[in-house]
């Protein structure tokens, strides 16, 4: 960590931060500054000087607020948080996915560019970065260990929660079928979740050299319950889970500092 380089932590969505804000008004306090129509906070949380942002929804938002992270803010690295529909036969709701590599599955520029290729990058799939997001699985290890249980009780989930890492695939759609995900599933059949941002930063922070990670909540598993699901799981736990798992992540970040 670099103290004089604030790390950027971002989500899409208000629940997805979990109790970063406030935990960061009590720390440090926050100096807030708004850009295109989004707030910056800008403060201390367990110890890390961070930017905490909402992206809001689809690719377009997040790379813009990645992009002012890293030219108004001069961000070290980046970190997104929030929830995502399960996409591999594996993964199912209340587990955690760490994105290790992420693609765009909406795009399609053939014939004059392979499928899910970014035209012009020579590339479909970007990585993050591996210290960063071996430093999220681990956090996200230490908070199913010690919440796991206590968590599945609490919110019926019925399974102790599991944490995968591998390849996280966004595009601007909500999948909300079994005919779309099981298409995804055909299509990339190493897809282990299904979200609308993470893609997006990867690439930015591919194209800046800017380290990223991206953590993921599962809320649904992309079928047609995946809407009643999504919310229900927004509302109710995935606070809980941010809370958790940054907590933990972004003690170690402090501590590796010293
Ligand atoms: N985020 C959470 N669930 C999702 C889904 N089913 N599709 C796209 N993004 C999501």
């Amino acid at each position: 960590m670099n103290p004089s380089r604030p790390l950027g932590v971002l989500a899409a969505l208000p629940e997805e931060l979990g109790d970063l804000l406030a935990t960061m008004r009590a720390e440090s306090g926050v100096a807030t500054r708004t850009l295109g129509q989004r707030d910056y906070h800008a403060g201390t949380v367990h110890g890390v000087p961070c930017v905490v942002t909402l992206a809001r929804i689809g690719k377009v938002a997040a790379a813009a607020t990645a992009s002012a992270l890293m030219h108004a803010f001069d961000v070290e690295a980046l970190v997104f948080t929030g929830v995502a529909g399960g996409v591999g036969p594996a993964v199912r709701v209340g587990d955690i996915v760490v994105g290790e590599t992420l693609l765009q599955h909406d795009m399609n520029a053939e014939p004059l560019f392979p499928r899910f290729e970014i035209p012009l990058l020579g590339r479909a799939r970007f990585d993050a970065d591996r210290a960063l997001s071996a430093a999220l699985a681990d956090a996200c290890e230490r908070f199913v260990a010690e919440e796991g249980a206590a968590l599945a009780g609490r919110f019926q989930t019925g399974h102790l929660p599991r944490v995968h890492r591998g390849l996280v695939i966004s595009g601007d759609q909500f999948v909300a079928s079994a005919q779309a995900v099981g298409a995804l599933r055909a299509a990339l059949p190493d897809a282990l979740a299904v979200e609308m941002e993470g893609a997006a930063i990867a690439q930015l922070c591919h194209e800046y050299g800017v380290p990223c990670a991206v953590v993921r909540t599962i809320s649904d598993t992309a079928d047609e319950h995946a809407s009643t699901s999504f919310t229900s799981f927004l509302t109710d736990i995935a606070g809980t889970y941010s809370t958790g798992v940054l907590r933990r992540f972004l003690a170690a970040y402090a501590a590796a500092a010293r």
